[in-house]
């Protein structure tokens, strides 16, 4: 039996989270598998909105430096409500941009949502 973490969504409710790797990496391989174009777009990371997210999986293994990870993993409460939060600020994004010229470089670095993370919106596309 399979024991799926109750959210504040009620029980079943699961999504997949955008999480720290993606701040400053941003490679948006993501928005071009997403069926349902529930991606938003910060200036430097995107988040899932979870009242629109599926739950299809396929995006997780785009994203270069695994930053997408199902919510039903411990310990993403944090990101979970990050993603929530500014899903509902930012702009829809459903096409691929360019990904910084240094997103390379950002891949593996630790601490980078207190060293980095902006709630500035991006472009949404
Ligand atoms: Fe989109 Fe599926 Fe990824 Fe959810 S799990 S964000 S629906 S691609
Ligand atoms: Fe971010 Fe990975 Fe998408 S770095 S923009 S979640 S492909």
């Amino acid at each position: 039996m399979t024991l799926i973490q109750l959210g504040s969504r009620g029980p079943f409710a699961m999504t997949y989270v955008v999480t720290e790797a993606c701040i400053k990496c941003k490679f948006m391989d993501c928005v071009e598998v997403c069926p349902v174009d529930c991606f938003y777009e910060g200036e430097n990371m995107l988040v899932i909105h979870p009242d629109e997210c599926i739950d299809c999986g396929v995006c997780e293994p785009e994203c270069p430096p695994e930053a997408i990870k199902a919510d039903t993993e411990s310990g993403l409460e944090k990101w979970l409500t990050l993603n929530a939060d500014y899903a509902k600020k930012w702009p829809n994004i459903t096409q691929h941009g360019t990904a910084p010229a240094d997103a390379k470089e950002w891949e593996g670095v630790s601490d980078k949502f207190d060293k980095y993370f902006s709630d500035k919106p991006g472009d949404g596309v």
